[in-house]
């Protein structure tokens, strides 16, 4: 079975998803275990130096969602998930994320709770998409729960050059909205106010905020960022996650303090 070359991070970011997706099956019993959407789900496989280990697809197959979506725009991955026979209540869908989270959830019916992994390796998530996956739900304080992989320290951090005005901006555009999101933050930053840790911080700071401002979520977003090499490495990515439900938010923070290693709380 083929599998995804990674890097021991990538332990990291899908022990919080084996941590969460239990629960939220749990919490949604009365309503048939919800739903999850693998918006960039891969073949199934990881594997780093210490070997093989289980993709976002093999973790969250094993827990009783109703319905479980696993998306990939590489038609390689999407055959190697169709060869790992999953049940009948898992569909897979080869194509742009963006376009196929609304085709899955509009498959869905609109009372179900849905959970949505967006685990991208660039910039691939329009921000105009989050838009559409909140505007779907019939209840608007029941949307869909958002697990988002920003990619901070990877992608965003370096259209912030040092001493060079914001490069490819159309990119922030895309991820953020719009400009008034990330120019205070660029206007901060060549004024000598920021340094990188801190744009990093910026950036998920004012993404949270899009999402209750702009969006309506509920609650107030939680974020965790992954480095490279333990708590004090580089910056790598930040998971963001978004939820209308206390329950939801108080069990993520709980997952988000610990780490793989199982080493204890973390703040
Ligand atoms: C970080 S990997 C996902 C890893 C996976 N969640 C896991 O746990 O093993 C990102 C995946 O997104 C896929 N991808 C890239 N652009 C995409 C897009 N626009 N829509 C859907 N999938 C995309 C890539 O083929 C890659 O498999």
């Amino acid at each position: 079975m083929p599998a995804r070359i990674s890097g021991h991070w990538t332990r990291e970011k899908l022990h919080f998803l084996e941590c969460y997706a239990p629960a939220f099956v749990r919490a949604c019993k009365s309503a048939e275990g919800g739903c999850f959407i693998d918006a960039f789900s891969g073949p199934g496989w990881n594997e780093d130096e210490q070997g093989r280990f289980k993709g976002s697809p093999l973790i969250v197959t094993r827990y009783n969602f109703r319905d479980i979506f696993l998306i990939d725009s590489d038609p390689a991955n999407t055959e190697a998930l169709n060869h790992l026979d999953f049940d009948s209540r898992v569909e897979i869908m080869t194509g742009d994320a963006n376009e196929l989270v609304l085709v899955a959830l509009c498959s869905v019916p609109d009372w179900l709770p849905a959970l949505i992994f967006l685990d991208q390796n660039s910039n691939q998530v329009s921000f105009a998409t989050l838009r559409e996956i909140a505007g779907w739900s019939r209840q608007r304080n029941r949307k869909p729960e958002l697990l988002v992989l920003l990619p901070t320290g990877m992608v965003l951090q370096r259209l912030f050059p040092r001493g060079r005005p914001a490069q490819h901006t159309h990119v922030l555009d895309k991820v953020f909205g719009s400009e008034e999101v990330w120019r205070p933050i660029e206007e901060q930053r060549m004024a000598g106010g920021l340094r990188r840790g801190s744009i990093i911080q910026a950036l998920t700071e004012s993404y949270m905020t899009l999402l209750t401002g702009t969006l309506g979520y509920v609650e107030q977003p939680l974020h965790r960022h992954i480095r490279m090499g333990g708590e004090r490495g580089v910056f790598l990515y930040t998971l963001v996650f978004a939820t209308d439900h206390s329950v939801g938010r108080r069990t993520m923070d709980k997952c988000f303090r610990h780490r793989h290693s199982g080493q204890g709380a973390l703040f």
